[in-house]
């Protein structure tokens, strides 16, 4: 495996994104509706902390009032709203119910195969207290960790206000995540309980999650007591009796009456693992105060959200902090009613995202460039069949979008006159931190803009002076916010050296951007080892990892090349051992099997999309893989400044390596 490349600067390859420059102001019709007002920056930098303390207030039912809005006495350990005691699963439904919004639809549910299910707050809310009974007789107590493995169909949802509700720790684990990536989250985070269901629907025929459910439970040493099973899609599944339990007959069967019992402000809500640039994923750990501040804050404001007639669709899946931000959190916190998709955008055909707009009337779409970029490709045609004119803001997530598929969403989708939020954030973050806000930015196509109200962005250069407008850099928060991860799961050091090491009193967030000349941010990509693939996060050292340990392969380094759909796509060079060589020659198959190894190992989505097989890896002479070079072969360039590798020539034998591949 190879071992720490080369700090990157921020992409040059990324310079076209400021190609257009158009500016689009607000329509005088949007902006007189809207909520936020262009007061709201200046009200915020008065006095950030009051400025959060009010948002909090209104947005939110408090069993305790706070006493502190922010302690940083210890940094980079913040506590936000000390003192203070809530229940998110309180805020995000019965309280709604109190209010006489019981009949308020909270979910929209559509199936792949086309099945649909319906909840309004009053059942959603009986749901998730069903669900907290039965975890509570299961021996989930609060502060216990629970691993849901689901596809998107309500039962996610419900499980994790269930766990919020309990005060239990939920680590949601991507269904697409192989069997061996959920035992080392269950192991990390020593889960007692996995919500799983049979399976689902993906592209017209049903899928199975409950194998990987057994395969990661086989080896002992594990701390799951219990597995519940939602039944899905049907298929047969192995039953293991007396830790398997079926959803059915454990939760529907449970009583709905439940009190929520009020938590700290600080008390950990949720684990989301994510990908670094070491080869173990992060456990980043949020809390409940701060992270439902600042996700209803974002979600109302940055969507001019008006829960009684909008209806809200967030194409994320629940696996990634979008889903967990945006679909299970803030809409229901702020009494939103929204569409939740279990499958693909295009089964059964390539309009089906088209025609759920049409079918619920929806006002608000938030989805991923990469998403864009295909539907440009199906072409205009397809949405033109349809309805869209209840639509009224688009929001964008995940990866930089490129100022074309900003204005094909703007014009294609939104009929010319939506206003587009590019919304950056991170898992780490929270909720949204840069993007533009409807009614008052005038918005630039490509650009996420300006920091949020409440929110201190800069970009600095590498000693961590702030860039002059024009100049590009990386991208920092310079003060805590209330949405912050608090940690990494069981790593504090970790978190500090990650985040809060690079540059003095700031977080860095591994990421390049850019000022321009009105000192508008635009976001360049990773400048770390971290790719991303259609909005997915991954690490190159992760897919190196896996790659080396399949008998066949002595040495890996795995590279994001610029991909014009999915943003970047993973490209892995592979020395092979000698024992994998017959007459000096790899198996015509290598890079089938290696591809499905990756898949095996850590899921479909870090599938190489080539493995390439070479018989040196450039390195510099402390032994450092230089990916840049790398990264200009499978970006079919000429291999950049080689001076300061160890083998000058090296990239003359890759090269002639590869010419020979077929
Ligand atoms: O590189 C940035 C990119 O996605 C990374 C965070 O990935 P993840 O933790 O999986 O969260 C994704 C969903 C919030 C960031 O470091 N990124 C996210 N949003 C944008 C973005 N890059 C450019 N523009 C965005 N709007």
């Amino acid at each position: 495996m190879s071992q720490n490349s080369e700090n990157s600067q921020p992409s040059e390859a990324l310079e076209n994104l400021l190609h257009e420059n158009r500016k689009f102001p607000p329509s005088a019709e949007f902006a007189a509706q809207a909520l936020a007002q262009p007061t709201i920056y200046a009200e915020a930098a008065a006095d950030r902390e009051a400025f959060w303390a009010r948002q909090s207030r209104e947005l939110l039912s408090w069993s305790k009032e706070f006493e502190q809005t922010l302690d940083w006495s210890n940094p980079p350990f913040a506590r936000w709203f000390v003192g203070g005691e809530i229940n998110a699963a309180y805020n995000a439904l019965d309280r709604h119910v109190e209010a006489g919004n019981g009949d308020r639809v909270a979910i929209y549910w559509e199936g792949e195969p086309g099945d649909t299910r319906q909840y309004t707050y009053a059942q959603l809310t009986e749901e998730v207290k069903k669900a907290a009974n039965a975890f509570e007789a299961l021996g989930v107590h609060k502060g216990d960790r629970v691993a849901i493995y689901l596809p998107m169909v309500p039962e996610a949802v419900i499980s994790m206000l269930a766990c919020a509700r309990i005060g239990a720790i939920h680590s949601v684990v991507f269904g697409g995540f192989s069997a061996e990536a959920l035992r080392n989250r269950i192991d990390d985070a020593e889960a007692k309980l996995v919500i799983t269901a049979d399976g689902t629907f993906r592209r017209g025929a049903p899928s199975s999650l409950k194998p990987a459910v057994d395969t990661a439970l086989q080896a002992p040493g594990h701390t799951v007591k219990h597995v519940i099973v939602v039944k899905r899609n049907g298929e047969p599944v192995e039953w293991v009796e007396g830790r398997d339990l079926w959803w059915a007959d454990t939760v529907e069967v449970a009583s709905a009456e439940h009190t929520p019992v009020p938590h700290d402000a600080e008390h950990p809500l949720y684990i989301l693992y994510t990908s670094g640039t070491t080869g173990k994923p992060k456990g980043i750990l949020h809390t409940t105060g701060g992270y439902l501040t600042q996700t209803a804050f974002t979600h109302k404001y940055v969507f001019d959200l008006h829960p009684e007639t909008d209806v809200y669709w967030c194409a994320a899946d629940i696996g990634w902090v979008t889903g967990h931000s945006y679909i299970a959190y803030a809409p229901l916190v702020n009494g939103a009613s929204m569409v939740m998709y279990e499958g693909t955008p295009d089964t059964p055909h390539q309009g089906r995202w088209w025609e759920i707009i049409e079918k619920y009337k929806v006002t608000i779409l938030y989805a991923a460039p990469t998403a864009i970029r295909t539907f440009m490709k199906w072409g205009r045609d397809i949405p033109a069949k349809f309805d869209l004119s209840s639509l009224k803001v688009l929001g964008s997530v995940g990866e930089p979008i490129n100022p074309e598929a900003w204005i094909w969403y703007r014009d294609v989708i939104g009929g010319g006159k939506t206003p587009i939020v590019d919304t950056w954030w991170q898992t780490e973050t929270g909720a949204m931190m840069i993007s533009p806000l409807p009614g008052v930015t005038a918005t630039k196509p490509g650009s996420a803009q300006i920091a949020l109200p409440g929110i201190e962005a800069d970009v600095v250069d590498d000693l961590g002076h702030p860039v002059a407008d024009g100049q590009g850099g990386y991208l920092v928060i310079r003060s805590p916010w209330p949405s912050m991860l608090r940690g990494i799961w069981g790593d504090p050091e970790r978190y500090k050296d990650t985040y809060w090491s690079r540059f003095e009193n700031m977080y860095f967030a591994g990421d390049g951007a850019k000022k321009d000349e009105d000192g508008d941010i635009w976001l360049l990509g990773r400048v770390d080892d971290v790719m991303n693939v259609s909005g997915h996060r991954l690490s190159t050292t992760e897919i190196e990892s896996a790659l080396v340990s399949h008998d066949a392969v002595a040495e890996a380094a795995v590279v994001g090349a610029a991909d014009e759909t999915t943003g970047q796509s993973v490209v892995a060079f592979v020395i092979l051992r000698g024992s994998a060589l017959v007459d000096g020659v790899a198996d015509p198959q290598i890079e089938q099997i290696l591809r499905n190894h990756v898949g095996r190992e850590i899921g479909p989505i870090a599938k190489p999309k080539r493995v390439l097989v070479v018989p040196e890896l450039p390195k510099t002479r402390s032994g450092k893989i230089m990916r840049r070079l790398l990264k200009d072969i499978a970006e079919g360039r000429e291999a950049g400044d080689a001076t300061t590798l160890a083998d000058a020539g090296i990239m003359q034998v890759i090269s002639e390596s590869l010419k020979k591949t077929p």
